[in-house]
């Protein structure tokens, strides 16, 4: 079976009502990255920064997955397939995904800030507790006494699940990019690891270009594009 990589943003989740970061109306034109998804923000302000977590999750709670997620999912009749997802969200899961890397954290799991940074050199992973769709309080404690955070990666933070995705991304014999503005690294640097003969598609409404071999934007939402990319498979 040939192997297929997905590397999804924000866009992926968009027809199921979740705001992109960086399109106008965004979640960037109504908070300031700096203080809401930031470790400097996290140190400056801990109330703002989960409150903000907060509002995200009781949306999860009431979105379901799109047509662009479930038929993703379907892709594993066909191909060996790994979505690497910048997403926090869990719809890929809901979608009927097996194989998800989250790059940025998940929205649904928190954990101590003993632990210290999530690293992906540490012998010791930190110890990681579903939280569902429920808030999380200044004084909510985790059993080591610490004070609970989301378990998402901010920026001035280590990416841990880099090296697990870039060695999936080399592997691919086909890369779906889909839904995402390519602006963050070290995500957007994934598609450098390519092999020779790794055929990119990319699914976006705006124009995007990536400058590989074998390369074909599909410029379209998510759902459209998706259609439009099996039928290209198949
Ligand atoms: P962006 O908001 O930067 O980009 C969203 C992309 O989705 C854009 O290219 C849009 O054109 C596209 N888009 C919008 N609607 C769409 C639709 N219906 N179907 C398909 N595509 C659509 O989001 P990301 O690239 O995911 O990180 O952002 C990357 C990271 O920046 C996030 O993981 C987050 C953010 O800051 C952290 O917070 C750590």
């Amino acid at each position: 079976m040939q192997k297929l990589v997905v590397l999804s943003g924000a866009g992926v989740s968009a027809e199921s009502g979740i705001k992109t970061f960086r399109d106008s109306n965004g979640l960037w034109e109504e908070y300031r990255v700096e203080d809401v998804a930031s470790i400097d923000g996290w140190h400056r302000n801990r109330e703002m920064v989960l409150d903000f977590y907060n509002q995200r999750r009781r949306q999860l709670e009431t979105a379901q997955p799109n047509d662009a997620h479930k038929l993703i999912a379907s892709l594993e009749k066909d191909f060996e397939v790994t979505v690497v997802t910048q997403n926090i969200d869990n719809l890929h899961e809901r979608g009927g995904s097996s194989k998800i890397i989250h790059l940025h954290g998940e929205l649904t799991k928190v954990r101590s800030i003993k632990t210290g940074e999530w690293n992906s050199i540490s012998s010791n992973p930190p110890a990681v507790f579903d939280i569902g769709y429920k808030d999380i309080h200044l004084g909510d404690l985790a059993p080591d006494g610490g004070q609970l955070r989301p378990h998402i990666v901010w920026f001035g933070e280590a990416v841990p699940e880099l090296s697990r995705a870039t060695k999936t991304v080399e592997q691919a014999d086909i890369l779906l990019i889909i839904g995402t503005s390519l602006n963050v690294y070290p995500a957007a640097g994934l598609i450098n690891y390519t092999k020779s003969g790794c055929r990119i598609f990319l699914i976006d409404p705006q124009p995007i270009h990536v400058n590989a071999h074998n390369f074909t934007q599909i410029q379209a939402k998510a759902t459209d594009g998706m259609r439009k990319l099996l039928e290209i498979l198949s």
